[in-house]
């Protein structure tokens, strides 16, 4: 009741910052997603985030992959506390966030949105005082979704401000790209996607792969797609799996860490899409759903 009261105060003296408020803080929420599976999106995630921390950005990961919790075996991490354990009021955000390599942070979900839209707005509330707790100590938060087209995966895409749609060329891995698309389209709304072609022998392998999918895209979706580029294939990035450390870590030299550093310039060149959607704040209240706050 307590706490209740003071959750209250807070939301009067708007110590939770509005939309408007937190458009100011310059978050970059980026989710990366697939159609098909074991494309590349958690390792891509992994060597973007550490290449955007030598640039000098903070980097937070939230790995979204709920239950298979690859990106802590990736990296070698095993994480104690969870999402859940901030939303029972149980421990603070700062201590569920494990630092990983180059420093960047790593926030482990566990759970999924369906239990986020039906926390009570005191649960919610709880979350959204402890993420403004951190929101000035980011830059850009990267989303690891789990592949496919189930409402949660989506949810995390809708909250997110651009998202990389990650390919290889297999062609059951574009037929599902774009099975994702017009999913996230035609049922979410969205209509911008950056494609990142993984796995390719070569540049223009790539710019293939792009090619075919803003074609069909073009001719049967009211989307627009634009190339955000391609990682080759290299086998350091099987090796460095194997060590639980990033490619660029591991093998910095390697063909597939300067693919790494490239996408890592770019993306960090991106214009905030604040007038599209907020950041952090607004990325879990969107998650969170409708919440009558009187309720308190
Ligand atoms: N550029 C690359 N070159 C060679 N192998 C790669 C490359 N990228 C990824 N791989 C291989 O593909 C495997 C799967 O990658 P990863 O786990 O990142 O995929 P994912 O899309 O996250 O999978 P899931 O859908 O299961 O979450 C890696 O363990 C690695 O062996
Ligand atoms: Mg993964």
């Amino acid at each position: 009741m307590d706490q209740a009261i003071s959750l209250k105060e807070m939301m009067n003296k708007k110590f939770i910052k509005s939309d408007m408020d937190v458009n100011q803080n310059r978050v970059k929420v980026i989710s990366v997603t697939s159609g098909k599976g074991g494309v590349g999106k958690t390792n891509v995630v992994v060597n973007l985030a550490l290449s955007l921390t030598k640039l000098g950005k903070r980097v937070l990961v939230l790995d979204a992959d709920m239950g298979l919790g690859n990106l802590d075996v990736m990296l070698g991490l095993t994480p104690v506390y969870n999402l859940h354990h901030v939303i029972n009021g149980e421990i603070g955000i700062s201590d569920v966030i494990t630092k990983g390599p180059g420093g960047m942070m790593i926030l482990p979900a566990s759970s999924g949105v369906q239990e986020l839209s039906e926390l009570t707005p005191t649960q919610k509330l709880n979350l959204l005082t402890e993420f403004d707790k951190i929101d000035d100590s980011i830059d850009i938060m990267l989303i690891d979704t789990a592949a496919g087209i189930s409402s949660n995966v989506m949810y995390f895409n809708t909250a997110a401000q651009d998202i990389i749609v990650v390919a290889s060329p297999e062609p059951t891995s574009l037929t599902d790209a774009y099975a994702v698309m017009k999913v996230l389209h035609t049922q979410y709304g969205e209509s911008h996607f950056k494609l990142l072609v993984n796995m390719v022998n070569d540049s223009s392998e790539g710019k293939d792969v792009y090619r075919k999918l803003s074609t069909a895209a073009d001719r049967f979706l009211n989307i627009s797609i634009d190339y955000l580029g391609y990682v080759l294939k290299d086998k350091h990035v099987v090796l460095s799996v194997m060590e639980q450390r990033p490619v660029l870590d591991l093998y910095p030299w390697s063909n597939a860490s300067k693919c790494f550093i490239e996408l890592a310039k770019k993306i960090s060149e991106w214009p905030v899409n604040t007038h599209l959607k907020g950041n952090i704040q607004f990325m879990w209240k969107r998650l969170m759903g409708q919440t009558d706050w009187s309720k308190i």
